[in-house]
C-alpha cells in the first residue's frame, strides 16, 4: 500500500461544486485519506477573491464546500477541514515566496493567462499572485503530497521549484518538494456541451456541469441535453478517438462504475447514445444521492460545519504557527515575544 505523509488540497468556494472537482479531486482526497498519516484540506475563500468578490454568499459557499468534503467521505475527525483565512500564516508565508518568484515563472502560468484573457493590464494582482498563495498553502504545513486535477498540475509544480529555490537559497532543507498526485482517468472531466472544454464553476451554462446538490430530476435533464454526436457506440476504445464528448460520458460512466470503457465499448456496441444515456443518468443519480443528501443534512446545521471549520483551523493553526516562527527566524527577523 502506498503511503503518503502529509497531504493537502483545497477548492475554491466560488460557485457550484460539480461532478469534475468530485471525480477529479474530492473523490481522490478521500481515498488517499487511508493511507495518509496526516491530511488538511482547505477552502480557499482567499483565492475566490481573485474571480469574484461575492460577499453575501462566501459564507454559504463555504460551508457548501465544507459539507461536500464531509459528504463525500473525508473525516473531520481524522483530517483537518478549515477555512484558509483562518490561518493567517498562509497569506504571510505567501508574501515572503513572492520575494522569490521570478516574474518569469508567473508569466508561465497558464491558468492565469486563461482567467485574464485579452485584457491582462486590467486583470488584479491577486489573480496574478494566486499560484504563490496556492504554494504558501500547501508549503506552510510542509506537505508532501498535493491531490489535484491536471489543470493545477503547473501550480503544483511551480510550489515545488519555489521551495527548491527558498532551500536551496538558504541551504537548508526547510520545505520537502510536494509532489502533485493526479488520477489519470478522472484527471479532466469535461463540460456537458463542448467536449473539450473542462468542466467548471465559471461555465456560464449550468447545462455544462452536474452540481453535487443536483436532483434526480435536474441530473436526468441535464444528461439528456448533453451534447453527443450522431455516430452509434463504436465497439472499442480506440473508436472514440476525436469524439470529446462521447469519451468523456463514457468515461464519467467508467469513473463512477469502475466498468472500464472498452468493456463499456463492448456492452453498448452499435446502440445510439441515447440508450447509454439511460444508464448514465442512472448510475449518476444513484452515487450522487448519499452525497447530495448527507451534504443538505450537514448545510441544515451550520453551527455545526463552523464548529468543523473552527476545530480543523486549531489543528492548522497549530502546525503553521510552528512552521512560520521557523521561516522567520531562516529570514533573519527579530522572534516575536
Ligand atoms: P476548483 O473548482 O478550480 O476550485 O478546483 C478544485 C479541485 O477540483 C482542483 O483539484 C481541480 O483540479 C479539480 N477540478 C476542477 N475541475 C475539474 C474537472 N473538470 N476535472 C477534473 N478535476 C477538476
Ligand atoms: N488552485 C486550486 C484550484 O483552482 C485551489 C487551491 C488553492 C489548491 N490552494 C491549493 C489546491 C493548495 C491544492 C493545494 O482548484
Amino acid at each position: 500500500m502506498k503511503s503518503y505523509q502529509r497531504i493537502l488540497s483545497g477548492v475554491r468556494p466560488t460557485g457550484h461544486i460539480h461532478l469534475g472537482n468530485y471525480l477529479g479531486a474530492i473523490r481522490n482526497w478521500a481515498q488517499m485519506s487511508l493511507e495518509t498519516k496526516e491530511q488538511l484540506f482547505c477552502i480557499v475563500d482567499q483565492h475566490a477573491l481573485t474571480t469574484v468578490v461575492d460577499s453575501e454568499n462566501l459564507k454559504e459557499n463555504t460551508r457548501t464546500i465544507a459539507a461536500a468534503y464531509i459528504a463525500c467521505g473525508i473525516d473531520p475527525k481524522k483530517s483537518a477541514i478549515f477555512a484558509q483565512s483562518h490561518v493567517s500564516a498562509h497569506t504571510e508565508l505567501s508574501w515572503y515566496l513572492s520575494c522569490f518568484a521570478p516574474l518569469g515563472w508567473l508569466n508561465r502560468m497558464t491558468q492565469f493567462k486563461d482567467k485574464a484573457g485579452k485584457n491582462k493590464e486590467n486583470a488584479n494582482l491577486g489573480l496574478y499572485a494566486y499560484p504563490v498563495l496556492m504554494a504558501a498553502d500547501i508549503l506552510i504545513y510542509k506537505a508532501t503530497h498535493v491531490p489535484v486535477g491536471e489543470d493545477q498540475k503547473q501550480h503544483v509544480e511551480l510550489a515545488r521549484d519555489l521551495a527548491g529555490s527558498f532551500n536551496s537559497y538558504y541551504k537548508k532543507e526547510i520545505f520537502p518538494l510536494p509532489e502533485p498526485i493526479i488520477s489519470k482517468e478522472t484527471a479532466r472531466i469535461m463540460s456537458l456541451r463542448d467536449g473539450t472544454k473542462k468542466m467548471s464553476k465559471s461555465d456560464v451554462s449550468d447545462y455544462s456541469r452536474i452540481h453535487l446538490l443536483d436532483d434526480a430530476d435536474t441530473i436526468t435533464l441535464k444528461i439528456r441535453k448533453a451534447k453527443t454526436d450522431s455516430d452509434p457506440i463504436p465497439s472499442s476504445k480506440e473508436g472514440l478517438q476525436n469524439r470529446p464528448e462521447a469519451e468523456n460520458l463514457m468515461g464519467i460512466y467508467s469513473a463512477l462504475s469502475a466498468e472500464n470503457i472498452d468493456a463499456l465499448c463492448s456492452e453498448y456496441s452499435g446502440q445510439p447514445f441515447s440508450s447509454f444515456k439511460n444508464a448514465l443518468t442512472e448510475i449518476l443519480i444513484e452515487s450522487l444521492r448519499p452525497i447530495r443528501e448527507k451534504m443538505q443534512h450537514l448545510l441544515q446545521h451550520p453551527d455545526e460545519l463552523d464548529k468543523v471549520l473552527y476545530d480543523g483551523a486549531d489543528i492548522a493553526n497549530l502546525l503553521a504557527e510552528k512552521h512560520i516562527k521557523e521561516i522567520r527566524e531562516v529570514l533573519g527577523m527579530i522572534p516575536r515575544r
